[in-house]
């Protein structure tokens, strides 16, 4: 995601700072982690309609962080932070076995066959990913690029996760990102899948 620098942009980032964390150190009954989460609608929106589950926002560009981070403050919201990072160095910010629900939502599809170890559902992420989801846990992922669907699904099963649930056309839900709001308002079918290590 390329975007122009916000204004005042240094000033914000100080101002809504308590929102955002290095790495997770806190208690929670119920940790729920986004990859790439722009600019943290899904995460708030998630955290405020479950008072009771924390939601981590992990995003790399700060010019999309910022906006997730300015909606937690001005609505107060404790059980959201965010992680201004890149998703390859997850296993430095969480502990194994920490997380309980890993999201990724509509993540940049690298089309080139070359280019595929960067897609965020590539074997080698899933390695990443699996010594941190806590027993039980899982990976939900979204994308309304057909080719990406069925990458992610081949990767899955190579690396024999089990796939509890796949949709290729899936139904809205409450809490959407911007990138699904936006596809759903143009008819485009959204594939949706969820899978345990
Ligand atoms: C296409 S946007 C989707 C944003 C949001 N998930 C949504 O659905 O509206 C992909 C986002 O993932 C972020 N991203 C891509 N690769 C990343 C990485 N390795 N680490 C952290 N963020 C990443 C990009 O900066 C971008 O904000």
């Amino acid at each position: 995601m390329r975007l122009r620098r916000r204004k005042n942009q240094t000033a914000r980032m100080e101002k809504a700072a308590d929102w955002l964390i290095s790495e997770w150190q806190g208690k929670t009954d119920r940790l729920l982690v986004e990859l790439g989460c722009g600019m943290g609608r899904f995460a708030c929106e998630t955290a405020e309609a479950n008072p009771d589950v924390t939601v981590l926002g992990l995003e790399r560009v700060p010019e999309a962080i910022l906006i997730g981070m300015e909606y937690a403050q001005q609505k107060g919201l404790c059980n959201v932070r965010f992680i201004l990072g890149d998703v390859i160095e997850l296993d430095k910010m969480f502990a194994p076995g920490e997380i309980d629900e890993l999201y990724i939502h509509f993540c940049d599809p690298w089309p080139h066959w070359k280019q595929a170890p960067r897609r965020l559902v590539a074997r080698n992420f899933l390695r990443l990913y699996r010594p941190l989801l806590a027993l039980g846990g899982t990976l939900r992922f979204k994308t309304d690029n057909a080719p990406l669907f069925a990458f992610a699904q081949k990767e899955l099963a190579a690396e024999g996760w089990t796939v509890t649930h796949c949709d290729p056309n899936s139904p809205p839900e409450a809490v959407m990102t911007d990138y699904e709001a936006k596809f759903r308002a143009r008819g485009v079918a959204i594939g949706a899948l969820t899978a345990a290590p």
